[in-house]
Formats: C-alpha cells, structure tokens, sequence
C-alpha cells in the first residue's frame, strides 16, 4: 500500500489525475473504474481540462461505475449516471458504447449483477479503480460486514450513508435505500486500486483503514490485501496516521523509475 500525503485536495486531485492520465497515454484502451460523491470532482474537472488543453484522448477507453441507485432512471438528477455525464462522460471523448454504471432499473438484479461482472471481465478486467471511502469505511457502497469476498449485488445503504447522501435528493426521505454495488471481490481485483479522502471527517475511518486491522467493518480496509493499492489524502485527512512520516519519506524517496 503507498499513501501520498498532498498538501490539499487539488494537490492530490491533481497526483490522482497524473496516474490516470498517464495510464491512457500506455493504454489507449485502458479500462477505468469510476466513483461517485465529492471527492473525485476535481480529479473529473482535471482530466477534462487535459482532454480539452492537451489533447488526452479517452476515444479507446472504457469505463465501469461502481455503482448505482436502485429505483432511478439514469434521466434522474440524482443518479449516479446523471453525475457521471455532468461532472465528466458529456466533457471527454469516452464512446458511448464504452460507459457502464450499473442499470437501477433492471427487472433481475442478480442477473443484472452477474452481466455486470462478465462485462468487465470481457472488457479485460479494470486496470485502475478510483475509489472514495464512507465515513463508514466503506468503499463502492459496501457498507461495514460485506464480504470482504463480495461481488456485484444489491445492498441496502447504512443510516450514515442515506444521512450523507440525502442533500442529492431533497432530505433523506427521499433517499433511495438500495443500490447496486460492486463487491469489495470484485474491487480488488482491479490492477490499481486508487483511493482518495479529503477533509478532516475522513481522517479517523482514513486511519482505520490503512493501519487498522483488516476487518469486515471496515471495507476500506480490503485494500491492505491489494498489492497496488494507492490511498490519495491531503493533510487533513492524513491527521490520525500514526506513521505519516513514514509515508511522507517514502513518497519524498521513492526511485524514478517507480514514478509515474
Ligand atoms: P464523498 O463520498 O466523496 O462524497 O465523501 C465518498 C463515498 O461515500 O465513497
């Protein structure tokens, strides 16, 4: 696990969209995991602009959403779909063919599921995962005591999550319950995983996850299984890290030729 401790979100927006910049400049047709929620915002306005400014072309690319609402239509404002298209899918050059969220309104959702996972795998498997963390831990929307085994299904969202995500639709009334979600399986076996937190709110489940035991409870935490698994904070969220020196060493040393 590497953690890169930026100065401030734009900092590590910006190291966030070098790594996925420089992944579609070797791979053209490189297949990226997407998230949802704040945090990857100015990681999507970066690679808008270095799509419109230098030319980074996304034309090969394909992408796969972790997940979605069950019970929405994509047309609906607070659809992880209709985020995807605002904050990047309408500003690059991804082909329509090539973006995948999860479909809230399928009829069979485990069959809905299991296509799901049979796409990525046809796809080639997803070289790079960009992940936010829950102030529950979880990651994708596998709240705390999924399977850390789990794959593509339905889930229902926490108390804290439907508190956190309920501003997107009017007041947790109103806030769907369930979604569809990668499972934290299916996560890990992106050949990257990359996960951002910014903000103090992060900072305690931040430390649970990196130096905390590995546990259920904390999904996030599946990631110290992940042999490229890379953690994104800015100093606030990086607060509760007990060997941030450490980290802030081996970034500040870390060869050349593991530099990209
Ligand atoms: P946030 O959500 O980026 O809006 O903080 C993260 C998450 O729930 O995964």
């Amino acid at each position: 696990m590497e953690v890169i401790i930026a100065k401030n979100s734009a900092e590590g927006s910006s190291i966030a969209a070098r790594l996925v910049a420089n992944l579609v400049r070797r791979k053209p047709n490189a297949v990226l995991g997407l998230a949802t929620g704040a945090t990857p915002l100015l990681l999507y306005q970066e690679l808008v602009r270095l799509h419109r400014e230098e030319g980074l072309d996304f034309g090969g690319v394909t992408t796969f959403n972790l997940d979605e609402y069950v019970g929405l239509p994509p047309s609906h404002s607070g659809s992880y779909y209709s985020y995807m298209k605002k904050n990047l899918l309408d500003h690059i050059n991804v082909p329509p063919q090539g973006i995948n969220v999860p479909d809230g309104l399928t009829a069979d959702i485990p069959k809905f599921c299991g296509e799901y996972e049979a796409r990525i795998k046809k796809a080639g498997g997803i070289d790079l995962q960009v992940l936010g963390i829950g102030a529950d831990g979880h990651i994708g929307f596998n709240e705390p005591t999924s399977s850390l085994a789990s794959r593509t299904r339905i889930k229902t969202l926490t108390v804290e999550t439907l508190r956190d995500n309920g501003a997107d639709f009017g007041g947790v009334a109103n806030a769907p319950h369930h979604v569809i979600t990668m499972g934290i399986g299916t996560i890990l076996e992106s050949r990257v995983c990359l996960l951002m937190a910014f903000g103090e709110k992060k900072a305690g489940v931040v430390a649970l996850a990196v130096e905390g035991p590995l546990t259920s409870m904390v999904p996030a935490s599946a990631l110290q299984l992940h042999p490229s698994a890379k953690f994104i904070l800015d100093e606030a969220a990086a607060a509760g890290l007990e060997k941030r020196s450490y980290y802030n060493y081996v970034y500040e040393h870390k060869p050349s030729w593991q530099c990209e």
